[in-house]
């Protein structure tokens, strides 16, 4: 099967390791007995980042020991020239996770030669499986997924996405643009599932000033393959050192990029 498709493998196998990792993530989450620390002001990390990412980690080990792997968590190893390189980040929604907020999930990209390949996101506490492959369509548990029919900002709902990153008086500004076009604005504290909702139809748009290649690369399959619009985040170092992030559905893609002129942004 892996010599057949090696893709369609991949994909299978990134569905399975989501479920898994999530499950690990979902149990540690209601006993409740994780430590919680910090990397950085506003930056959460509890012990169980760690857990998931290295069972993740040893899973893709196992079923593709030549291909490379970037997690948020570890050093990761290196993507051979023109290889498959994997994207993980094991909870997306760590703040809400530490909090004992039930929205988060485990986020699993694979990229070849520049192209995003296979983009999994799994809400254990939901138990909603998003998994895309390109050129094969986005699926929530299973079911096509597609973006809303929104043609205005005014009845939009847009989620957008805050990090110590880009700074207080960008995040403001961009609050600001949102609003003023009568878009509704929303934080939910997983960029990755605000992303998958886009592809969902469940909001409008993301937007981000800066996001890392773990947060949203899975995600940004899902809108594409769902059918809505999503910038070209790989462009550059979009790998290594993250970029902007816009990501609507089709009927307000001229407005949302026109409303916040995102610094940066390759379209
Ligand atoms: C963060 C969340 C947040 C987004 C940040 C991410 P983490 O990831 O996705 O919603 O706005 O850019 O860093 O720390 O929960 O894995
Ligand atoms: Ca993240
Ligand atoms: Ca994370």
């Amino acid at each position: 099967m892996k010599d057949a498709d090696p893709t369609q493998f991949r994909w299978l196998a990134a569905q399975a390791v989501a479920r898994e990792a999530g499950a690990l993530a979902r149990r540690r989450f209601f006993d409740s007995s994780f430590k919680v620390g910090f990397k950085g002001p506003q930056d959460y990390l509890t012990e169980v980042d760690g857990e998931t990412e290295e069972l993740i980690a040893a899973r893709l080990h196992e079923a593709f020991s030549h291909d490379g792997f970037i997690g948020e968590e570890t050093a990761g190893r290196p993507m051979r020239e023109g290889g498959v390189v994997w994207v993980v980040d094991p909870i997306d929604g760590t703040a809400n996770f530490a909090r004992g907020i039930p929205h988060f999930c485990v986020s699993i990209a694979c990229v070849l030669e520049g192209f995003i390949e296979v983009g999994v996101i799994y809400d254990p506490v939901r138990d909603e499986l998003f998994a895309a492959r390109r050129g094969a369509g986005a699926f929530l548990n299973g079911t096509p997924i597609k973006p809303s029919e929104a043609t205005s900002l005014t009845n939009s709902t847009v989620e957008v996405g805050w990090n110590m990153r880009a700074g207080a008086s960008k995040y403001l500004d961009l609050i600001r643009r949102v609003t003023l076009w009568g878009a509704a604005p929303f934080r939910t504290g997983s960029g990755a599932l605000g992303l998958a909702y886009v592809a969902a139809g469940r909001r409008d748009g993301y937007i981000e000033h800066h996001m890392n290649a773990w947060d949203c690369l899975a995600a940004a399959l899902l809108v594409q393959e769902a059918g809505g619009y999503v910038s070209n985040f790989l462009a550059g170092e979009g790998l290594t050192k993250g970029n902007p992030i816009i990501a609507c559905a089709q009927g307000v893609k001229d407005a949302l990029i026109s409303a916040v002129e995102l610094e940066g942004i390759v379209l």
